[in-house]
């Protein structure tokens, strides 16, 4: 039988431990940010957020995830999602999501953010801000009860402004004392979710992925986990966890740095 979502609900001290663990990964994201620049590889990445989130006492969710070998994901240009760090050298003109998750004292946050490297194309930028402002427009459209279908209403607005592709097959998700659980968010409006809704105590992630091209990706058969566009053009990514509160969503995976609600990349 499936657990029920009230099962999910939390109280006010699990939902303190939900911002401890989400205040916590968006420091280490303040403290990568600075180093995600042309000529770092990716596996210089995913060291500083190894070490930081160990020498903080705390435990990189990815690492030997479902057999993930490595403590963040990295996913350059056209890799949707899942990008192992590795040796490549980030250089002018690239994209790079930077996706980390942390476990604090068993809790879990979860976000990532899409970095330019030095100057990039039009579209380039043009997907990043896409990718960002769905974020905020699906945050902004909903509160206590609502549908889990107006988080994919929204973004999908924002994507068909410019044409752009909402990636189906990866989706947002609960997030609690695991990884990934119920509820499933998907980024588009699904109509399996359309009665389903976010009650006070859900803490749950919105990542929507946008495309330019089509939204179809397609797993590498050689690692098992770098999923890249179809067609090869660029996709970008950002993801919040959240908490519906009384009063509405709260973002739990922010500091007074990054990129905030209306920032023009
Ligand atoms: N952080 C990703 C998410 O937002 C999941 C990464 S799973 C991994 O859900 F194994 F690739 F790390
Ligand atoms: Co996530
Ligand atoms: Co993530």
């Amino acid at each position: 039988m499936r657990r029920s979502l009230k099962d999910l609900l939390l109280n006010e001290d699990q939902r303190n431990q939900m911002r401890k663990a989400g205040r916590f990964n968006a420091q280490l994201l303040d403290f990568l940010r600075p180093h995600v620049k042309a000529g770092m590889t990716t596996e210089a990445i995913d060291k500083l957020c190894h070490d930081y989130t160990r020498d903080h006492g705390h435990i990189p969710a990815p690492l030997n995830y479902h057999g993930f070998p490595k403590s963040c994901c990295t996913s350059v240009n056209e890799v949707i999602c899942h990008g192992i760090p590795d040796s490549y050298r980030l250089k002018d003109g690239d994209i790079v999501n930077v996706d980390i998750t942390s476990i604090v004292d068993g809790w879990f946050g979860d976000q990532s953010e899409t970095f330019l490297i030095g100057e990039v194309s039009d579209e380039a930028r043009k997907v990043t801000q896409c990718a960002f402002d769905s974020l905020y427009k699906a945050i902004h459209a909903i509160s206590p009860g609502s549908m889990i279908t107006e988080i994919g209403h929204a973004i999908v607005d924002e994507a068909n402004q410019y044409g752009f592709g909402v990636v189906r097959e990866y989706v947002g998700h609960g997030l609690g004392t695991e990884f990934h659980q119920e509820p499933s968010i998907p980024h588009y409006p699904d109509p399996r979710f359309n009665r389903v809704s976010l009650e006070p105590g859900i803490c749950f992630t919105i990542e929507p992925m946008i495309n330019i091209g089509r939204y179809q990706g397609i797993v590498d058969p050689l690692d098992n986990w770098t999923v890249r566009t179809i067609d090869g053009k660029l996709s970008a990514q950002f993801e919040h966890t959240l908490l519906m509160t009384e009063n509405g969503p709260e973002i739990l995976t922010t500091t007074e740095h990054g990129p905030k609600f209306g920032h023009q990349f």
